[in-house]
């Protein structure tokens, strides 16, 4: 990753916790889920429990996305699970799986322009914030 993509990163991570906690959870915003569905749901789901309809032409399962709080427990973050999705997870075996790596198929190029780097950081966020509403405890 680019020092730039990474400051731009830092930067709207930094701009979406500092959220007013009195504004509606930005998880829950139309835009996280529509994001969700279209890149994520063919494997993991409506749900992210699973049963994708690609699920069953995986040689890996897909992980139940709303578990992920439980099974990594105090591993268990928001910044952790931005890595898991973009590619740069400390989890094993996510980025030699049939899992796509989203950081490079949001943004190929990392000399593309700043405004197409805000663009694919803004998407991650959203999904990562979404996924991040589906936990169970
Ligand atoms: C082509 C199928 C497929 C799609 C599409 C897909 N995943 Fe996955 N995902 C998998 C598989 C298979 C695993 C389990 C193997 C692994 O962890 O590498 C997985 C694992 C994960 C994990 C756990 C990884 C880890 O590091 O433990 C997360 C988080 C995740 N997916 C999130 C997402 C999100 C968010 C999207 C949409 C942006 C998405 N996935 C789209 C197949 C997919």
């Amino acid at each position: 990753m680019s020092a730039l993509r990474l400051t731009v990163m830092v930067q709207l991570v930094a701009a979406l916790v500092a959220a007013p906690a009195s504004s509606e959870p930005l998880a829950n915003d139309g835009a996280g889920r529509a994001l969700y569905v279209q890149y994520c749901g063919a494997c993991h789901g409506e749900t992210g429990e699973g049963r994708g309809h690609l699920e069953s032409i995986l040689s890996v399962q897909p992980v139940d996305l709303t578990r992920l709080k439980k099974a990594r427990g105090a591993d268990y973050s928001l910044e952790s699970l931005l890595r898991s999705i973009d590619g740069r997870g400390p989890f094993p075996g996510h980025t030699d799986s049939e899992m796509p790596v989203w950081g490079e198929v949001f943004l190929k190029d990392p000399s593309a322009p700043t405004a197409d780097q805000i663009q694919a950081a803004g998407k991650l966020l959203l999904i990562t914030y979404y996924v991040d509403s589906l936990q169970k405890d």
